[in-house]
């Protein structure tokens, strides 16, 4: 069986987030899955400028000028499926992550793509339901289940470990699973 290749995007980037916790996470949790390789995209350490192209992504042609975007487009060029790692801030999703996704388009065409939704008392859910009308729009399509960890800056003690973890790991392997199947199927 080839290696389907899965891009994490943490699309976060604020002092102090709890973020990088929920992406240590999720990438331990995934570790072991078999047939499929997983890269961390960390939007912090590749900042984009903000969005003010001419065009959308649907119509620029031939790469972008910015070095920093062209590597981010390649870099969802570059797999079968795409998990985000989405935090909630005011129903929806932050801005970091949005600036960057307004860059994309062609890029996404046919992939599969699962979210861990993460933030106050709906665990990001909003922000996902967001995601899933922009990923739609980008060409690609979601999976049905989801991570949601509501209260997030109470599920980690001091040294990054989730508390309570096993059913939030199950539903983590089994969405992750979801994608990895869209995306064979999909790319078959
Ligand atoms: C600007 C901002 C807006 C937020 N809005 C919401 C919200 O609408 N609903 C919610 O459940 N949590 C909200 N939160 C809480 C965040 O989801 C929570 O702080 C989470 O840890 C954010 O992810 P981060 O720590 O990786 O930045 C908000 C936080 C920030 C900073």
């Amino acid at each position: 069986m080839n290696t389907t290749k899965i891009l994490v995007i943490l699309g976060s980037i604020r002092e102090g987030r709890v973020g990088d916790k929920v992406a240590n996470w999720y990438m331990e949790t995934v570790k072991n899955v078999e047939g499929a390789e997983f890269e961390l995209l960390d939007l912090k350490e590749h900042p984009l400028p903000l969005f003010a192209d001419a065009v959308s992504g649907a119509y620029r042609e031939g790469k972008h000028p910015n070095p920093a975007v062209q590597a981010f487009l390649e870099k969802i060029a570059g797999v079968q499926g795409v998990v985000i790692l989405a935090a909630e801030y005011n129903h929806s999703v932050p801005g970091a992550l949005k600036n960057a996704l307004d860059y994309t388009y062609w890029e996404w065409k046919g992939k599969s793509v699962g979210f861990v939704g993460y933030g106050g008392a709906a665990g990001g859910a909003r922000s996902v339901e967001h995601l899933r009308q922009i990923v739609a729009e980008l060409r690609a399509y979601s999976v049905r289940d989801q991570v949601v960890l509501p209260f997030v800056w109470t599920m980690f003690d001091a040294a990054g470990k989730m508390q309570n973890a096993e059913p939030h790991e199950k539903t983590a392997l089994a969405m992750t699973n979801d994608v990895l199947d869209l995306a064979r199927k999909l790319s078959a």
